[in-house]
C-alpha cells in the first residue's frame, strides 16, 4: 500500500515509544495525529513537524476526544495506519503487600482501563472509519498495531496489574484480526521488552541492577526508534496479521 498521503494517528504520540513512531509514520510519508493527554507536549511536537502532523490534547478513554483524533486524521488524509501506544502501570505491587496489605482495587481497574479498555476504544472508532477508506489490490483497507508488554507474557512478581492488562491487549489481537479481516483491516501487536525511554529511565535510575541484564544480544535496552521499525515492518508487510512480535533482544523475564 502506498502511504504517501494516507493519515495515521498514534495514541500516546507525544511519550517515548510513540514519538518515535510519529516521526517514523512522517518519514513514510504519513501525515500523523499525534493524540496524548500531554497536550502540551503533543502540540510542540505536532508544531516541530509541521504540516504532516496534529495535535489532539485529549484521553483516549474519552468518546468526545476520540472523535476529535478521527476527524483529526480524516482531515489529513484518509485513516490508514492506528497504533495504540498510550498504556503503562497504574501503581499496584504484589497482591499482598508484605506487610499483609491485600492489592489495590482502584490500582488494579485503573490500569486495565489505561491499557485494556483504552486499546478497545481508539479500535473501535478508528476500525470503522477505515472501513470507509477505498481498498488496495490485496482488499486492505488499515493497519492497527497494539502495544504490549513482556510483562504480559511472563508477568514478574509485582505485575499483576500491569502484567494482566498487557495479556489483555496481546489477547485483543487475534479476535480483533479476525473480526477486522472482512473490513481488509489487519491487526499485530507489539510486545516490547525493556526499551530506554524517558520515563523507563527515570524508573530505572533508583534501581541497582543492569537494565540490560538478562538481554542476549545486543546488550542494552531497546532504542525507541527500534519500536518504530516494527511498526514500520507491520505496516509494510501485508501479509502480518494476528501475531504478538515479541521485541526484547531475546530477553526473557524471570520471577523478580
Ligand atoms: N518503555 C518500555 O520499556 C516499555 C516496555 C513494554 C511496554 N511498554 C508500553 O509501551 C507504551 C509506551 O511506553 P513509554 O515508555 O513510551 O511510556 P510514556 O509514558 O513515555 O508514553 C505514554 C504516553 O501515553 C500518554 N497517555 C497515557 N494515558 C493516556 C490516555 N488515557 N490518553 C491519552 N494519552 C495517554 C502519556 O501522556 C504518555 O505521553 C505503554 O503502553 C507501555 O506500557 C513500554
Amino acid at each position: 500500500m502506498d502511504l504517501g498521503g494516507r493519515s495515521a494517528i498514534v495514541t500516546g504520540g507525544a511519550g517515548g515509544l510513540g514519538e518515535a513512531t510519529v516521526r517514523r509514520l512522517v518519514d513514510l510519508g504519513m501525515r500523523v495525529v499525534v493524540f496524548d493527554r500531554d497536550a502540551g507536549r503533543a502540540e510542540a511536537l505536532a508544531k516541530e513537524i509541521g504540516d504532516d502532523a496534529a495535535a489532539i490534547g485529549g484521553d483516549v478513554l474519552d468518546d468526545e476526544d476520540v472523535a476529535a483524533a478521527i476527524a483529526a486524521a480524516g482531515s489529513l488524509g484518509p485513516l490508514t495506519v492506528l497504533v495504540n501506544v498510550a498504556g503503562g502501570g497504574v501503581g499496584g505491587g504484589r497482591t499482598v503487600a508484605r506487610d499483609g496489605t491485600p492489592h489495590d482495587k482502584d490500582a488494579f481497574v485503573q490500569t486495565v482501563e489505561l491499557n485494556v479498555v483504552a486499546t478497545f476504544n481508539m479500535t473501535r472508532f478508528a476500525a470503522a472509519a477505515m472501513g470507509g477508506n477505498e481498498p488496495d489490490e490485496d482488499g486492505q483497507r488499515g493497519v492497527i498495531v497494539n502495544t504490549g508488554s513482556l510483562a504480559g507474557l511472563e508477568g514478574k512478581a509485582g505485575q499483576l496489574a500491569y502484567g494482566t492488562a498487557k495479556a489483555a491487549v496481546l489477547g485483543m489481537t487475534l479476535p480483533l484480526a479476525r473480526d477486522l479481516a472482512p473490513m481488509g483491516i489487519r491487526v499485530c501487536a507489539i510486545a516490547p521488552g525493556t526499551m530506554g525511554t524517558p520515563v523507563m529511565l527515570g524508573a530505572l535510575e533508583h534501581l541497582k541492577h543492569d537494565p540490560a541484564e538478562g538481554v542476549l544480544q545486543p546488550k542494552r535496552m531497546g532504542y525507541p526508534d527500534e519500536f518504530a521499525l516494527l511498526v514500520e515492518s507491520i505496516v509494510r508487510n501485508p501479509y502480518l496479521n494476528g501475531e504478538n512480535i515479541r521485541l526484547d533482544g531475546g530477553l526473557r523475564f524471570t520471577a523478580k
